[in-house]
């Protein structure tokens, strides 16, 4: 594991997700509403779709596929069909530069 720069808070609208890549891996930021930032797996656990193409209720995603919602804060799964909970990476805010520990 190591730090990485990857995006900038300026660039995620709160209430908000965008995906990037780190090493080819697609990873989630998330911006809270109330203004926290997270990074977790992009990819659902279901049958991998992109969860940045659904929305952010709070502090839960919901994947626009089949509606499976994990907690964006600790990966864990708050609806089925998903059931196995989502990698989460630590994140660091330095200014507008949002750091992941990937
Ligand atoms: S792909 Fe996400 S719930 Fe099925």
């Amino acid at each position: 594991m190591a730090w990485r720069k990857v995006a900038r808070r300026s660039e995620v609208p709160a209430g908000q997700g965008i995906k990037v890549e780190v090493d080819g891996h697609p990873v989630a930021i998330w911006h809270t509403a109330a203004g926290e930032i997270y990074a977790t797996d992009d990819t659902c656990t279901h049958a991998r779709a992109s969860l940045t193409e659904g929305g952010l209720e709070g502090n839960v995603c919901v994947c626009p596929r089949h509606g499976a919602r994990f907690d964006v804060r600790t990966g864990a799964v708050r609806a089925l069909p998903a059931v196995v909970p989502l990698r989460t990476y630590p994140v660091r805010v330095d200014g507008d530069d949002i750091w992941i520990d990937y």
